[in-house]
């Protein structure tokens, strides 16, 4: 099926009107200065855009059929096609707010996007021929200026052992190169002979970090070999950037929270806000030049007029990551009792540093995995919202702060508790429980995985965020749905042992808080509520197109939901390809 443009004229202001009735868009669009067509069209026309259905997520007015979008934002929504217009042709297509990923990483994304990609590598094997096949289209790269960068290795595919550095000389084809590939969870890195050949020796001893072999280097000893990395230039960064909002328009993302932003970095994007290409707004936690530091000189508060861009927040790390058993516990890893993990910063630190930022008015978004870390994270909150607000209630005055856990992963039941007392906001990635769902229960043992890990359903009333932490996890908000509503695998659909049962199911959700989580919550987590995941008027005119109701599309089907349209402050950025407008079952897709 070709699909109908849904660009419905109703009304312009009065000096254009006869133009644009005489001429029609194209032509008025093409024969005035770009600047001036730009400003009017995102500034004084009204659009009014009817579709099949429309799921507004707004209380007052759920169901509509129409909406008028003017400079940039909804001002009217119908709910009746008849009342909007005489005559609306018949839009095809079914439209959900724009989505948002309330947990991500836009450069590294786009690093991603440009580097080879190890994820789902089975075997060290397959491991080296991607290498080599990769370094074999970009002949350029592997030198001291410019690293082999990759990500998505995991040693539980080589058999459980560390790579090494020298596992990286792998024949004639790709010998001597400085590389530098992260591990899956990007908490570790595993770099070449080349690479160490930069380093200090002996290597210096770093608190909160592990070298588990030679040339792997875990959570803070990654900050051995960081300095010594090329970092990429402001144009790489720049095609980063673009890369990356140009495949989540494909996903209909048209915002997310960029979860630990360097302040040169933020200055990037401001520079780039206003270009026509820059189409996902971005939420930035400002993480320091020196993590878990106060970094004022360092810090700025801003929304850039267009709402592409919002700085007002930064953000903390508590500890690493379950799957190098970097998270810190309570009580000691089941399947490594010697250890708990680490954390990247002691309380009594975590604390001042949570208390000065919040201080000078940034909201404090706190990196916590293991149980400890996030009781850290709590105690932290609660010790600034009874400084910050002598006068008022804490939980009163965590309405005002919003402070948020980032992952909120494994949480011991006091804990718990004190979340809901408080209304500390839980920001969760539903694909990362089935991700870790094969190994979580061997680290946490069965009474631990289940009162404490990955819960969902548990911690709705805090109406948690939900995210990808792409590159991490594929960016595809509707795998994120999915994982959320089954607890299986939104590639195989299945459990961790190839079944369809869900994991710890009593922690599901339905598909509406699933989509909320995408939506509401992350406006609200990140003051935008009534402005983004939400069609209503003065919202940002900021919706996804899809080919059936989201409602009625059966559960399995919802791993493979692609988007038909994707539009961003009124304007079309991303339409499907006529060619895959086929049936899902048509004869041109292959296994
Ligand atoms: C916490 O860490 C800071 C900075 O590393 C250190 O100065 C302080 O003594 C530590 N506090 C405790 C209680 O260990
Ligand atoms: C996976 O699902 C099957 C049912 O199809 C169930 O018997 C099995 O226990 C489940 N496995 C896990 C780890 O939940
Ligand atoms: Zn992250």
């Amino acid at each position: 099926m070709p699909s109908i443009t849904n660009l419905v004229w109703i009304s312009v202001p009065l000096i254009l009107a006869a133009i644009v009735y005489q001429l029609g868009f194209a032509t008025i669009a093409t024969a005035l200065p770009e600047f001036l067509t730009l400003g009017i069209l995102q500034g004084l026309i009204d659009e009014t855009h009817c579709y099949a259905s429309i799921k507004t997520l707004s209380s007052s007015q759920p169901q509509a059929e129409c909406f008028t979008v003017s400079g940039g934002k909804f001002t009217k929504v119908y709910s009746d096609k008849t009342t909007a217009i005489d005559a609306v042709n018949g839009q095809t297509g079914h439209v959900i707010p724009g989505l948002w990923d309330g947990h991500g990483h836009l450069i590294q994304y786009g690093e991603l996007l440009n580097s080879v990609n190890l994820f789902g590598a089975e075997s060290m094997d397959e491991v080296q021929q991607r290498l080599v096949h990769y370094k074999n289209s970009r002949p350029e790269l592997g030198t001291s200026q410019q690293w082999v960068r990759g990500v998505g290795w995991d040693q539980a595919k080589f058999d459980g052992r560390y790579p090494v550095a020298s596992d990286l000389e792998i024949g004639d084809d790709f010998k001597d190169q400085y590389v530098m590939l992260d591990r899956v969870d990007i908490h570790c890195i595993w770099v070449s002979q080349k690479v160490l050949d930069l380093l200090p020796s002996p290597l210096p001893q770093v608190p909160g970090g592990e070298i588990p072999e030679k040339g792997v280097f875990c959570d803070n000893a990654m900050d051995i070999v960081m300095p010594y990395y090329p970092r990429p230039n402001k144009e790489t960064k720049t095609k980063f950037i673009k890369d990356a909002m140009e495949e989540l328009n494909k996903l209909g993302i048209v915002g997310m929270h960029d979860a630990g932003v360097l302040s040169a970095d933020i200055n990037l994007y401001e520079q780039l806000v206003n270009d026509e290409d820059w189409n996902v707004r971005v939420y930035a936690m400002l993480e320091c030049g020196t993590r878990n530091t106060f970094c004022p000189d360092e810090a700025r508060r801003f929304s850039t007029p267009n709402g592409k861009l919002h700085a007002r927040s930064v953000k903390l790390f508590g500890d690493g990551a379950l799957g190098s058993w970097g998270s810190a516990m309570i009580e000691p890893y089941r399947d490594k009792p010697e250890s708990s993990g680490s954390l990247l910063v002691n309380a009594s630190t975590l604390s001042d540093v949570t208390k000065d930022w919040a201080t000078a008015g940034f909201q404090v978004n706190i990196h916590a995995i293991g149980d400890l870390a996030n009781r850290n994270a709590i105690d932290a909150f609660l010790g600034t919202l009874n400084l910050l607000c002598p006068e008022i209630s804490p939980r009163q005055c965590q309405k005002q702060n919003r402070f948020r856990i980032e992952h909120s992963q494994i949480i011991h039941p006091d804990d718990q508790i004190r979340m809901f007392e408080f209304g500390i906001i839980p920001s969760i990635q539903p694909t990362h429980a089935t991700s870790d769902m094969p190994y979580a229960e061997s680290r946490l043992g069965k009474k631990r995985t289940k009162e404490e890990a990955y819960l969902m359903r548990s911690l709705l009333k805090l109406n948690p965020v939900l995210g990808s932490d792409f590159p991490v996890e594929p960016a595809n908000v509707f795998e994120g749905i999915y994982a959320a509503v089954t607890r299986r695998s939104p590639h195989t659909g299945l459990n961790s042992t190839g079944g369809t049962d869900g994991w710890y199911p009593a922690e599901t959700l339905t598909l509406q808080q699933a989509l909320i989580g995408f939506t509401a919550n992350p406006a609200y987590a990140s003051f935008l509520e009534g402005k983004a995941g939400v069609i209503q008027t003065g919202a940002y005119a900021d919706w996804v197109v899809l080919d059936e109701p989201l409602d009625t599309t059966d559960v399995e089907s919802l791993r493979k939901v692609t988007v038909k349209e994707t539009w961003v402050a009124g304007k079309r950025v991303y339409k499907r390809p006529e060619a895959e407008d086929l049936p899902p079952h048509g004869s041109s897709e292959s296994g």
